[in-house]
């Protein structure tokens, strides 16, 4: 499947008509919350509007963190995304309390992006979207998705919604590990729905392939750099590495505003 190359550096939002930044931050594993609020704190100042957090991350201290970033720096400087655990869907009433913990944590009214984390097993997706989507109902969230959900399981998703549509289906993507290309990314491009790929960096991983090296060093940038830049000249999708250090946000905020030309993405294509 050839995509078209994406070279702009805000991507929609589902149908919304809103944007954001095509690199956004993770918030899973913190070892430093000092360091991460440091590099959270600076994002915006770098490019960077859309942070991911959850309510499983460090038991609810990263959304805690998020919260402590917003107030010193400002609510409008931030896209923010969160996401529910799946064993809350049961019922409108269990998804609006942990909702509203999760919110009480991150210390707003309302998230921009609320997401089911992954398919809750025991449920059908029908009855757990519609269970879900009371925080859109209620105002909890300003757009609600999914993630880790199948193209089968976000097609029913997408037809159980009453009121709100399904803007993002958050799933691993990265140079190393692209299925999503085989079927998901062509039916979001279709149906108008953002991909946020996670684990993009592979831990670091993606630095280390031969290939993504050698289109470094002839691009003249840094091996992440080229790794990230290869996803989101995807249509539609947004990248989320994860860092609490400076100088890493420095290098993955340079992985946009430029593109790799088709050739390497042919290459990257087919290397990895
Ligand atoms: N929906 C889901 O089920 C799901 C699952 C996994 C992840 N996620 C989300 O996606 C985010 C990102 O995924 P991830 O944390 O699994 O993995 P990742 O972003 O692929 O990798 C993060 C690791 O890469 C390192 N790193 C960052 N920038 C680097 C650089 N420039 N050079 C070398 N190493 C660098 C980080 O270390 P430093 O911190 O030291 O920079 C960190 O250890 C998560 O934080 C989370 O928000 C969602």
């Amino acid at each position: 499947m050839r995509f078209p190359i994406d070279t702009n550096d805000r991507k929609p939002i589902g149908r919304s008509g809103e944007t954001v930044s095509a690199i956004g931050l993770g918030t899973w594993a913190i070892r430093d919350y000092r360091r991460a609020e440091e590099v959270l704190a600076a994002a915006p100042s770098y490019g960077i509007d859309n942070i991911d957090t959850a309510e499983m991350y460090g038991s609810g201290a990263a959304e805690e963190l998020v919260g402590r970033v917003i107030r010193r720096v400002g609510r409008e400087a931030y896209f923010i995304t969160t996401k529910m655990l799946p064993h809350h869907l049961r019922s409108r009433d269990e998804v609006l309390k942990a909702a509203r913990a999760s919110l009480r944590r991150l210390g707003l009214p309302y998230v921009d992006l609320f997401l089911i984390h992954w398919p809750e097993p025991t449920l059908p997706i029908s009855t757990q979207v519609r269970n879900f989507e009371a925080v859109y109902e209620e105002g909890l969230a300003r757009y609600i998705g999914v993630s880790n959900f199948s193209v089968r399981e976000m097609r029913i998703a997408m037809e159980s919604l009453k009121s709100a549509e399904i803007v993002v289906n958050q799933v691993h993507y990265s140079i190393l590990i692209k299925e999503v290309e085989h079927s998901l990314l062509k039916e979001a491009i279709k149906e108008g729905v953002t991909i946020q790929a996670y684990t993009p960096l592979e831990r670091g991983e993606v630095a280390e392939h031969p290939v993504v090296r050698e289109v470094a060093r002839k691009v003249g940038k840094t091996p992440i750099q080229v790794a990230l830049n290869y996803l989101i000249s995807r249509p539609r999708v947004v990248a989320i590495p994860k860092t609490e250090r400076i100088e890493h946000l420095g290098e993955i905020a340079g992985a946009m505003g430029w593109r790799l030309g088709e050739e390497d993405i042919k290459l990257l294509e087919e290397c990895c």
